[in-house]
């Protein structure tokens, strides 16, 4: 059986990389990796944006409150939460859906007005957070194939959202970033940091169904 785990217990979050570059098919592969992820409903209501350009990165890393990670990294990648999100978010979603599996157009109208109105139930605010939730599961795997691949990762959250959004003129497109990820690779001789983790007896719970039905 494949494990991802000792994919996982290599990597960490890297804070100086290494002017080592990521090839254009490991690169693709890991875009691919968000792309492929489960999404709720199915919508995906974020994109990723690639940034390589070292004048971007630098002013990327200001809003980064000076991370260094954003100028040593061979790539950047932005996810970026949609910010309006409604009925033409769900459209677009089984018009791809209809084309896709070559299914009849409409065959799933009831379907899809459920979805409309779920999404009309929450706030502006829940929606984004929704959004934002959604762009995480494709970080996830973003880091997961980037350590099976040996390529380092650092996931950020630690920016102006703000002045992110502004660099990479996100709103112009209705997107607003959620989290970013320095991507590249150690120096040879980076010495990794323990792992700091929960102990599986605090972090797992087993419910037995007898014990949840007495
Ligand atoms: C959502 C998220 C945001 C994070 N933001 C930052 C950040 O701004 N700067 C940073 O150096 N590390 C950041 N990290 C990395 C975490 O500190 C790191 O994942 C955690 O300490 C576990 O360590 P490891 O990834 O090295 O195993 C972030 C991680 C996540 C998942």
């Amino acid at each position: 059986m494949n494990s991802i785990i000792p994919a996982l217990q290599w990597r960490y979050s890297l804070k100086q990389f290494s002017s080592r570059s990521i090839e254009p098919s490991h690169l693709e592969s890991l875009v691919e990796a968000a792309r492929l992820s489960a999404s709720s409903y199915g919508l995906q209501p974020y994109q990723v944006w690639v940034v390589e350009e070292r004048s971007l990165l630098a002013k990327l890393a200001e809003a980064a409150y000076g991370q260094e990670q954003l100028n040593s990294c061979s790539h950047l990648l932005v996810f970026a939460n949609e910010t309006s999100i409604g009925d033409s978010t769900v459209d677009d979603y089984f018009a791809r859906y209809y084309q896709q599996t070559n299914t009849t157009a409409e065959s799933l109208a009831g379907y899809a007005e459920h979805i409309k109105a779920a999404l009309r139930d929450k706030t502006q605010q829940q929606r984004l957070a929704w959004a934002e939730q959604q762009a995480y599961l494709g970080l996830g795997s973003v880091l997961c194939q980037a350590a099976v691949l040996g390529i380092d990762s650092c996931p950020m959250t630690g920016f102006e959202q703000a002045a992110v959004n502004q660099i990479l003129s996100l709103g112009k497109h209705n997107l607003s970033a959620s989290v970013i990820c320095a991507l590249g690779y150690r120096e040879a001789d980076a010495t990794p940091p323990s792992k700091v983790r929960k102990e599986k007896a605090e972090f797992v719970h087993y419910v037995g169904s007898l014990e949840v039905t007495k």
